[in-house]
């Protein structure tokens, strides 16, 4: 069985493929824009603490379910002996079928700059809405997009997905690098350094406490049962809490890298730090035009096509969870399944790639009583998958870990791989966290998300003044 579905050949292959998972345009497209609305270096306090004191835990229970019972997000829980449960998987693959229609978009956006970089077109930073209402573009592009992403989930695990990542993400994180170090020579570039890093906690509002927590996930890939799915193909030998951690680390440094990078160009271009998805679309054009017409367009043409790998690992890791789903539980063969799962979704994604500019109505869907402006058909999706599902699904994963498969079980998984791992700190870490702090904080901020959001209710607002 094990070996049919597939396995990652080594454990650093995983570390990869999760780390490949969790890097993507959530780090370096979604992470800086939300900082720049969510007020700088608040934001980044509270997504640093909710990424360590939440979601690793969370990490660790996903990946253990997955290893224990070798299933898809939805079969998982019925070879644990309750099926009941299974409600987490069809809620993580509907969250899939959701983010990825959407994520297809904004890959597409980055894939279409990739081209433009190499046209040596730069203007194009000052034309985003130009760019993303011409459908016909970025409609072609998603459609590569989508077709890149099933072509590589149907090859299946360890040949497509594991050697994809282990080129790709290190060549990523060093161009990031080089331009962190070449953004803060600019002029103002300490400014961003500033707004980035120094705190102002009175902008703390529930608002920012949400979209922090439901950046943790996204960024993490967490929530939706994408980690029980690779979790099914690692080997019984890992040892699981190390791992997590090692994901938590890559993908927590890539954004604070990301930040590290835009903060300074924003400020040294003078632009506004509240520009919403525009933002990285906006400010890197013009940076690569002031290397110089050559260089310029080998730098940018090169970062865009390395972000574009970036989101494919990611997109790869959303296509996976419905094609497991499919091949587990419905016995289609993975090729025919995987193209089935993408054209659903990239169905689902057409109105989200027409809310930015191409058709007016989708581009103001709807006006929610929390929520100042009328959102884009695209962020609605977002907040629904993301900011709400994500940290339910999180909710709901530590309660059947901690209660229902029980904590015993748990951590028998845990130590299965390796026993060195009982009694240490970050596994009793994991222990207390699971029963009583996951769930206990994640339960209230969605209780207050949905209040606030979709009601109108502003109670943490009203706590926070
Ligand atoms: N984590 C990815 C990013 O930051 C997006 C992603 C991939 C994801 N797989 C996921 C988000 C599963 C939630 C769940 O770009």
């Amino acid at each position: 069985m094990a070996i049919e579905r597939g396995n990652f050949s080594t454990r650093i292959g995983f570390i990869l493929a999760a780390a490949g998972s969790a890097v993507g345009l959530g780090n370096i497209w979604k992470f800086p824009f939300e900082v720049g609305e969510g007020g700088g270096a608040a934001f980044v306090v509270m997504y640093l603490a909710f990424c360590f004191i939440l979601c690793f835990p969370v990490l660790v229970a996903e990946i253990a379910i997955g290893r224990k019972t070798q299933k898809n997000a939805v079969g998982a829980f019925a070879a644990l002996g309750f099926k009941n449960w299974s409600v987490i998987g069809y809620l993580g693959l509907v969250s899939g079928v959701l983010i990825l229609s959407f994520y297809n978009v904004v890959a597409a956006w980055a894939f279409g700059y990739f081209v433009e970089m190499v046209t040596g077109n730069f203007g194009i930073g000052n034309e985003f809405g130009e760019f993303t209402s011409d459908w016909i573009t970025v409609g072609l592009y998603s459609i590569i997009f989508m077709s890149a992403t099933a072509f590589i989930v149907a090859k299946g695990v360890s040949g497509g997905i594991e050697r994809a990542a282990k080129i790709l993400m290190p060549t990523l994180f060093v161009m990031i690098l080089c331009l962190i170090v070449y953004a803060l020579t600019l002029p103002n570039a300490f400014d961003g350094v500033k707004f980035y890093l120094v705190p102002d906690f009175s902008k703390i509002t529930g608002d920012v406490v949400y979209s922090a927590l439901g950046q943790a996930f996204f960024s993490l890939s967490l929530g939706m049962g994408a980690l029980i799915t690779y979790g099914s193909y690692v080997s019984k030998n890992d040892n699981i809490v190390k791992s997590a951690a090692q994901i938590t680390l890559v993908d927590v440094g890539v954004a604070v890298l990301a930040g590290f990078m835009i903060f300074p160009l924003v400020f040294s271009q003078g632009i506004q730090t509240d520009g919403g998805p525009g933002l990285i679309f906006v400010t890197l054009p013009g940076v690569f035009e002031s290397l110089g017409s050559m260089l310029g367009v080998v730098v940018g043409s090169l970062f865009f096509l390395l972000l574009s790998f970036a989101a494919l690992t990611s997109t790869i890791s959303l296509l996976e969870v419905p094609t497991a789903y499919m091949v587990d539980e419905h016995k289609i063969k993975r090729s025919k399944a995987t193209w089935i799962v993408a054209l659903i979704i990239f169905a689902a994604g057409v109105p989200s790639m027409l809310s930015y500019g191409a058709v007016e109505s989708l581009g103001q869907f709807v006006k929610l009583p929390g929520i100042e402006n009328p959102l884009p058909f695209l962020d609605f999706v977002g907040l629904i998958a993301n900011d709400t599902f994500l940290p339910l699904g999180g909710f709901l994963i530590s309660v059947f870990t901690a209660y229902i498969w029980k904590k015993e079980n748990f951590n028998a998984e845990l130590a299965s791989g390796d026993s060195s791992i009982k009694g240490s700190w970050l596994q009793t870490y994991v222990d207390i966290a699971i029963s009583y702090i996951c769930p206990v904080i994640l339960g209230i901020i969605f209780l207050v998300t949905v209040l606030d959001n979709f009601l109108g209710i502003k109670i943490l607002s009203l706590i926070l003044g």
